[in-house]
């Protein structure tokens, strides 16, 4: 992978902030978008931009068709059996809870179990937990391993046939810790044949290949930001064979069918779940933002992953002082490391690194319950993209070593 061509098409990276670079370590967060996607983005607003479905003229068409065919190429990035299967979101957050509510209207009964796990992001754990119990659902979650891996030898007593729901992440946004999502799926399923079973890829789909159909979950959702392209785009997956069980989350134009006084009736998957007019740019830079990593290559994104992430490790190996959250094995992570420094507060990491323009993130990353479980208040975080160097991870080292002599 030439990481040295790919830096030239994201024009963040030639900015200068005090007459110093840019070293952005925090695309797990939200990635860097590259040139091509800016200008794909663009391209709708200069030269077709119409709403689309509705227009019988050709700009009108062509944005449609425009839009549509991204469906088709996401349906083909993530090896799903049927564009249809294919809703685009705002966001992973507003997939998990357009899954959630469609679920509780209809699905979900009195009794019944949601379980999710104590790892996840607040978007896959707040809404579970704020809506059980207004539909007399009991909430249950699956602890962690000391490695801040999730503690699979327990879900067997967590889950049970009573379990509706079973909610989890592929990869932690904070340990990195990689699930096996074929053999949590098995196991699942084992205990509650028709578990409604869902994958949160938000940190998963950016940096490795995904087969949602192979998966055997019922839904997987992540965010476009996250993987070179836009904000406001998210992508909910429902299986074809699941969909029955979801009722509409939002009301509204072109989900529609017919309306009358008394009744309504609405259209079939995706566009039942697609109310209103979309961010039609969004989703067209997105469809970019996938062909760009199609291009690279799926595998060698995550083979530049795992290099950078061992060169980070043989690095904070010698910090005595510096204890890293989740696997210690690279290949058992994605591309990022949440740390602690002793007798140092997160905050004041990020910030002594911010001044040589060093972007980390710096709190409980949105995952408090993990936090709390490992018994820490917060970490400090970098998490790593195709465009990152290990001279990155160098001027980051640099950036520790004045913290520490700072707070010494
Ligand atoms: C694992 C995980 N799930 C969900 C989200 C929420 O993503 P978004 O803010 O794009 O909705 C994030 C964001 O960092 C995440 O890391």
């Amino acid at each position: 992978m030439d990481v040295t061509s790919i830096r030239k098409d994201f024009p963040q990276l030639t900015r200068f902030i005090r007459n110093k670079p840019i070293v952005y370590l925090d695309s797990a967060a939200t990635s860097l978008k590259p040139i091509q996607v800016l200008e794909k983005e663009d391209e709708y607003y200069k030269k077709y931009c119409a709403n689309i479905f509705r227009g019988i003229y050709d700009i009108s068409e062509e944005a449609t068709a425009e839009y549509e065919a991204v469906r088709e190429i996401t349906k083909n990035f993530f090896h799903s059996n049927d564009a249809n299967e294919i809703i685009f979101t705002r966001n992973t957050t507003e997939s998990l809870n357009l899954l959630a509510y469609s679920l509780y209207r209809g699905y979900l009964h009195k009794g019944d179990e949601v379980v999710s796990t104590i790892l996840e992001h607040h978007s896959n754990f707040v809404p579970w937990q704020q809506l059980s119990p207004e539909y007399g659902v009991v909430f249950n979650y699956i602890g962690v391993t000391n490695e801040g891996e999730l503690d699979v030898q327990s879900l067997s007593k967590v889950v049970t046939a009573k379990t509706k729901v079973f909610t989890f992440t592929a990869v932690s946004n904070v340990s990195g810790a990689i699930a096996d999502v074929y053999d949590i799926v098995k196991r699942v399923r084992k205990i509650s044949p028709s578990c409604f079973i869902i994958v949160d890829a938000a940190q998963a789909a950016p940096h490795m290949e995904i087969h949602v159909s192979g998966w055997g979950a019922d839904a997987v959702a992540c965010s476009s930001h996250k993987m070179l392209g836009p904000t406001g785009i998210g992508v909910l997956w429902v299986s074809a064979r699941s969909s029955g069980h979801l009722k509409p989350f939002l009301y509204g134009g072109e989900m529609i069918k017919a309306v009358y006084k008394d009744r309504s009736e609405f259209k079939e998957m995706p566009h039942l779940f697609e109310a209103g007019t979309p961010h039609i740019a969004g989703v067209i830079g997105f469809g970019k933002a996938i062909e760009y990593l199609e291009k690279i290559g799926m595998e060698k994104i995550r083979r530049h992953e795992v290099d950078i992430l061992s060169y980070a490790f043989s690095k904070f190996s010698k910090y005595k002082d510096i204890t890293i959250i989740g696997p210690k094995d690279p290949r058992k992570r994605g591309g990022v490391i949440a740390f602690t420094v002793k007798g140092i507060h997160s905050h004041d990491v990020a910030q002594i690194l911010n001044e040589d323009n060093i972007c980390i993130r710096a709190g409980n990353h949105c995952a408090m319950p993990f936090h709390t479980a490992l018994n820490i208040p917060s970490s400090a975080r970098i998490s790593f993209y195709i465009y990152t160097t290990r001279d990155d991870i160098d001027t980051f080292f640099r950036g520790i070593d004045r913290v520490k002599k700072v707070f010494s």
